[in-house]
């Protein structure tokens, strides 16, 4: 199964790919993850999309897309993946689509947009803690760490990240709404699209994504 999560940041994509990771046995493939490791290594091009990154503004298409095609040519995705904030733009779906028409695992099944209102976005990326260990979600209220500021999976530090800001946080639902429209037309016209209302708890999204799949036929 070949999976998109699209939606405004803080809809809880992220969160859903980790589940459904574990349950589906398909690697997640987070640009935003993969990008952040690129800063932490103090790289060249980490320094170079740093800036980027912390101004909410999105990394140019040419960069991305040499990413995933790159990501993409890992044996570990032969039998599918699953995309969580790839693809941002038209652009980015057009290199998609030209990637996987020799790829093993073929086409995309499935674009689940997270559907969030601006109220429940705000909450979750305001209160969002992440393991500069491991990379673990938490958040202060909805998903609390048993240990303050201590993640329960592997004991590292909690930390907020740099673009969870609240200026930052504006910046990126704005570039959010610009981009969208192109790119749920786009995914529209191939009938792939299915919209997920994000706002309840992780829980139950969950049980929504799984219905969708018995129902498409996927599972
Ligand atoms: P990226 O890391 O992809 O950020 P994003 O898309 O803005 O998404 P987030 O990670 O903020 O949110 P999420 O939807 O995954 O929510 P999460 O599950 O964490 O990108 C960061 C930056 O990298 C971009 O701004 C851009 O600069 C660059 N970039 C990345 N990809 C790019 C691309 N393709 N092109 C160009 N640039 C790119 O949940 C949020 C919080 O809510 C957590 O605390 C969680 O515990 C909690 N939560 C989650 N679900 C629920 C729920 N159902 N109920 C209650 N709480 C919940």
């Amino acid at each position: 199964m070949n999976l998109v999560l699209l939606g405004p940041p803080g809809a809880g994509k992220g969160t859903q790919a980790k589940v459904l990771n574990e349950g589906l046995k398909l690697p997640h493939i987070s640009t935003g993850d993969i990008l952040r490791d690129s800063v932490k290594s103090e790289s060249k091009f980490g320094l170079e999309v740093k800036k980027i990154m912390e101004s909410g503004a999105l990394v140019p298409d040419d960069l991305i897309n040499k990413i995933i095609e790159e990501r993409l040519s890992k044996p570990d995705t032969n039998k599918g993946f699953i995309l969580d904030g790839f693809p941002r733009t038209k652009a980015q779906a057009v290199k998609l689509d030209e990637i996987l028409k020799n790829h093993p695992a073929g086409d995309i099944d499935l674009v689940l947009y997270f559907d969030s209102t601006l109220k429940v976005i705000i909450d979750r990326l305001s209160g969002r803690l992440v393991c500069r260990n491991c990379g673990e979600n938490f958040h202060i209220k909805n998903v609390p760490p048993k240990k303050e500021m201590f993640c329960d999976h592997c004991g590292g530090e909690l930390y907020q990240r740099q673009d969870d800001k609240e200026d930052t946080i504006k910046n990126r639902i704005k570039v959010y709404e610009e981009s969208i429209s192109p790119l749920v037309e786009y995914y529209e016209k191939q009938k792939k699209i299915r919209k997920i209302n994000a706002d309840f708890s992780a829980k139950e999204v969950y049980e929504v994504l799984t219905k969708l799949f018995k129902d498409e036929q996927l599972l």
